[in-house]
């Protein structure tokens, strides 16, 4: 009959327009051959880093940091965290012995865009100001207190106080930085103000700060892994495989990988999509990080927004209204992306979250918005497995090891606060590193904690020196 005739041919519609759908999210999945193969990219970006003059993406850099806290570190120390979600100051007072414990006292201080992207000047000048009103605040303006730095970004060091910036990474781009030494900078900005001295003793990565805090708590963790706005790993290295080092008569240092530079040359390309080329090229640095954005929360969003207007473009979602609110650059922060995929959120409330951004959306929309974010995030997560299941099978063989027991630290909004992201990257560890037993220990007030604990090592290894 023509109801029956007529429903057919809605059905027939209903899935051709699901299957276009399926289409744009295939290109998101990752079989295990492909993800075994990215395991072997890693693998080879991290030896060529190694190499001394390299020009590798996966850039492998010393941090002067040659063993992890033995509990005996002890002293006040102020730390500074630039280059996450936040940019804070921190009090961190260490006790060793029978009453051993890391307390710490911290502000939160927002470092406003036009600051970020605006001169370097102007990025230290704010840095110094806000530490100041953290002394006035904790009433230490006279002491002169050790610092540690936790600068998350690539940073060239020949010393632990001694840092030079290779390039900015996730948001930032202030002017006259790359290049120079983020302590001279720092020092000099603290000159400028006049109003408060200090002893910088350590430059230190997130991903360094990170391993040393659960190191702190468990000597079996030796990998640092930041899941947040940026993505990146430490871990601790044989000497005698960094041909980038000078020194004797230590066995092992941490090596920062900022391997969210992998696929810079390229090496990547097959599984890059559209999507994320057009992320890349929206992006403040084209052409760079290309690992970062396809696993980290500055850049996952945007991926799912590019997914979402290609959709909306052929009439797939939102009645094909591409709306003012879809062609905005960033609005779908991580914390969204997690909500969204929450198991325990109903549709409706989906659909409400998506109305708080400004996009109206039909039952079907929200749950096709889920589906994409979906995609994209467990793509991040089999990725991030990837490129861990390469660093401790690395680090296995660097030991001669058949099996290895391991802690990697961690910290980032994105492993802390989405709902599948961990369980997914800790499979996918298992499944491409059979022989190593990895133990996943959340970090605490990472940054700030490392910082001072790297801070309270290098004192001592000085003066033991
Ligand atoms: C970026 C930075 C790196 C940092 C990471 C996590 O990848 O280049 O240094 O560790 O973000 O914050």
């Amino acid at each position: 009959s023509g109801s029956s005739k007529g429903a057919a041919m809605v059905t027939a519609v209903a899935q051709r327009v699901t299957a276009r759908r399926h289409q744009s999210l295939s290109s998101f999945r990752l079989s295990r051959d492909q993800l075994r193969s990215v395991k072997a990219r890693m693998r080879a970006g991290l030896e060529a880093g190694l190499k001394s003059n390299s020009h590798s993406p996966v850039k492998m850099l010393p941090s002067y940091v040659f063993r992890t806290p033995d509990g005996t570190e002890c002293g006040k120390y102020l730390a500074l965290d630039l280059g996450g979600t936040n940019f804070r100051v921190l009090l961190v007072k260490i006790r060793s012995g029978l009453r051993r414990s890391v307390r710490l006292y911290n502000k939160l201080y927002p470092i406003p865009l036009e600051i970020m992207q605006g001169t370097g000047e102007e990025l230290f000048d704010h840095i110094v100001h806000c530490i100041s009103d953290f002394l006035d605040y904790v009433g230490m303006k006279k002491a002169r207190l050790p610092l540690g730095f936790t600068f998350s970004f690539p940073c060239l060091q020949a010393a632990i106080n001694v840092g030079t910036l290779v390039s900015w990474t996730k948001g930032f781009k202030a002017t006259d930085c790359e290049g120079n030494d983020v302590v001279d900078m720092l020092r000099e900005a603290i000159k400028r103000r006049n109003e408060f001295d200090v002893d910088i003793v350590a430059i230190v990565n997130d991903t360094v700060g990170t391993m040393m805090s659960c190191a702190y708590e468990d000597p079996q963790c030796e990998i640092g892994l930041i899941a947040g706005t940026g993505s990146n790993v430490c871990y601790m290295e044989e000497l005698r495989n960094i041909e980038k080092n000078g020194l004797g008569e230590m066995q092992r240092m941490c090596i920062n990988t900022e391997w969210g530079g992998l696929g810079e040359d390229g090496c990547l390309d097959d599984i890059i999509t559209e999507y994320d080329n057009a992320v890349d090229r929206e992006s403040i640095n084209h052409g760079r990080q290309r690992f970062e954005k396809l696993t980290s929360g500055l850049y996952l969003g945007e991926v799912v927004r590019q997914v979402l207007l290609d959709l909306t473009r052929r009439g797939l979602l939102f009645k094909g209204r591409v709306t003012e609110a879809l062609k905005t650059p960033g609005i779908f922060e991580t914390k969204y992306l997690s909500q969204i995929e929450s198991d325990r959120l109903a549709l409706l409330q989906v659909r409400s979250i998506l109305q708080h951004l400004g996009l109206d959306s039909t039952c079907d929309d929200s749950i096709i918005v889920k589906e994409v974010c979906g995609a994209v995030s467990r793509r991040a997560a089999q990725l991030c497995g990837a490129g861990m299941a390469a660093v401790v099978d690395k680090i296995r063989e660097n030991r001669g090891l058949d099996q290895l027991n391991i802690t990697v630290g961690v910290d980032g909004t994105l492993y802390k606060l989405h709902p599948h992201f961990s369980t997914v990257l800790q499979e996918t560890v298992v499944a491409l590193a059979p022989q190593c037993y990895v133990t996943y220990l959340l970090s605490e007030e990472g940054s700030g904690r490392g910082a001072a604990l790297i801070t309270a090592v290098a004192r001592r290894d000085q003066v033991e020196m």
